[in-house]
C-alpha cells in the first residue's frame, strides 16, 4: 500500500504529479487557511507531509500526529520545526536550500532599490493623482552605488547578494556569528567588522540570518540607536530578528532614514504602526516568489519526501540524529 502524505498548502500540479507517483495524495489545492485544530486532524493517518513556514511543527503536532514521518518544508529557513522534537518523534525534517538563493538575492537588491528610491511612495503618489509634475527636489531618495553596505549573514544568500553589489561598487561590510575564510571575503572585496562597527558604519543594513533564539530581537531599540539618521534597513530573512514596534518608533522618529521588510514578526499580520509610515517598503514575504523557483522549491520538498521513504536518506535531511532513532 503506498504511503499517505499531505500537502498542505497550494502547490504545482508537476509537484503533484511526481508525488502521486510515490504516495497517495491529498494536497490543498484550494489553499484554505488550516486552523491548528483542522491542521492535526487532516494529519492524522498520514505518513509525510509537505508544508509550509507558515505551518508550526512543534511537540504537540507530533504528539498528536504519531503516524508522522517525514515533516518536508517548502522553504529553506525552518525556525518554524522544532528539530529535536522531530527527532525524539523519529521524524525526518528537510528543507529546500540553494534553489532559491540567487531569486532571494535578488529581491535583496529590489527592495534595497524600491526603498533608497523611494519607489512605492512615488507610486502611492502618481495612483492617488497627486502628481503635479517632476521638480528638482522631489522624492529625493538616496543612491545605493557606491554606498557602505553592511550584511548582516555572510551564508549562501549573503554571498550571493555580495557578489551582486560588486555592480553597484559599494563599500562592502559584513558580520556574521563566524567569520568567513579569507578567500571568500577577498573574492567578494567584503570586508569583516563587529556587529556594532557595522551598524555605526553602514549607510544600507541588509538582514540575511536564520532566525534563531541567538538573532531574536538583532535589531531592536539599542542597535537601531547605533545606525547613521540616514541609514537603512532591509529585511528579507524572518521578521522577529527585527523588533518591528522598536523599528517604527525609529522611523517615525528618523532616527533612521528608511526600511524596506519583505518579513515581519506576527506574520501575516503586520504590526499597524508601520502602515502610518511613509519611509518603509513593505512587501509580504515573497523573496523566493518567481515562478521558476517556486517550482524548483516544491519539486525539491518533494523530492526529499520521496527519498524519506525510498533511501532513507533525503538529500537536505535537517536532523540527521534521527536516524539512529528508525
Ligand atoms: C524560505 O524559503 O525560508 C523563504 O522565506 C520562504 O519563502
Amino acid at each position: 500500500m503506498k504511503k499517505k502524505v499531505l500537502v498542505t498548502r497550494e502547490v504545482f500540479d508537476e509537484t503533484i504529479s511526481y508525488l502521486a507517483q510515490h504516495f497517495d495524495v491529498t494536497s490543498n489545492q484550494a489553499n484554505v487557511d488550516y486552523s491548528r485544530a483542522q491542521m492535526i486532524e487532516r494529519l492524522q493517518g498520514m505518513d509525510g507531509a509537505l508544508i509550509a513556514t507558515s505551518d508550526r511543527a512543534d511537540e504537540d503536532l507530533l504528539t498528536r500526529c504519531p503516524s508522522l514521518k517525514a515533516i518536508c518544508s517548502v522553504s529553506v529557513g525552518f525556525n518554524h520545526i522544532d528539530l529535536d522534537a522531530c527527532t525524539r518523534h523519529g521524524v525526518m525534517a528537510t528543507n529546500t536550500p540553494g534553489v532559491l538563493t540567487d531569486s532571494v538575492a535578488d529581491m535583496a537588491i529590489c527592495l534595497t532599490l524600491a526603498t533608497v528610491r523611494r519607489i512605492t511612495e512615488g507610486e502611492r503618489m502618481v495612483r492617488a493623482r497627486q502628481w503635479q509634475g517632476t521638480h528638482l527636489k522631489q522624492l529625493l531618495g538616496h543612491d545605493l552605488h557606491h554606498a557602505t553596505v553592511g550584511i548582516c549573514g555572510l551564508g549562501r544568500i549573503g554571498q550571493t547578494i555580495a557578489r551582486r553589489l560588486r555592480g553597484f561598487e559599494v563599500k562592502l561590510l559584513y558580520t556574521d556569528l563566524v567569520r568567513a575564510d579569507a578567500q571568500i571575503e577577498q573574492s567578494l572585496g567584503a570586508t569583516y567588522v563587529a556587529k556594532d562597527d557595522l551598524l555605526r558604519q553602514a549607510d544600507i543594513v541588509i538582514l540575511i540570518l536564520p532566525y534563531t533564539p541567538q538573532t531574536h530581537h538583532y535589531i531592536a531599540a539599542a542597535e537601531l540607536a547605533k545606525m547613521k539618521p540616514s541609514s537603512v534597513l532591509i529585511n528579507i530573512a524572518r521578521g522577529s530578528i527585527v523588533d518591528d514596534t522598536a523599528l517604527a518608533q525609529a522611523l517615525k522618529a528618523r532616527q533612521i532614514w528608511a526600511a524596506g521588510l519583505d518579513v515581519y514578526e506576527d506574520e501575516p499580520k503586520v504590526n499597524p504602526a508601520l502602515f502610518e509610515l511613509d519611509n518603509v517598503v513593505l512587501s509580504p514575504h515573497i523573496a523566493s516568489a518567481t515562478e521558476p523557483t517556486r517550482q524548483a522549491m516544491a519539486m525539491l520538498a518533494a523530492q526529499n519526501c520521496v527519498a524519506a521513504f525510498t533511501t532513507g536518506n533525503p538529500p537536505n535531511l535537517l536532523n540527521p540524529e534521527v536516524r539512529r532513532k528508525t
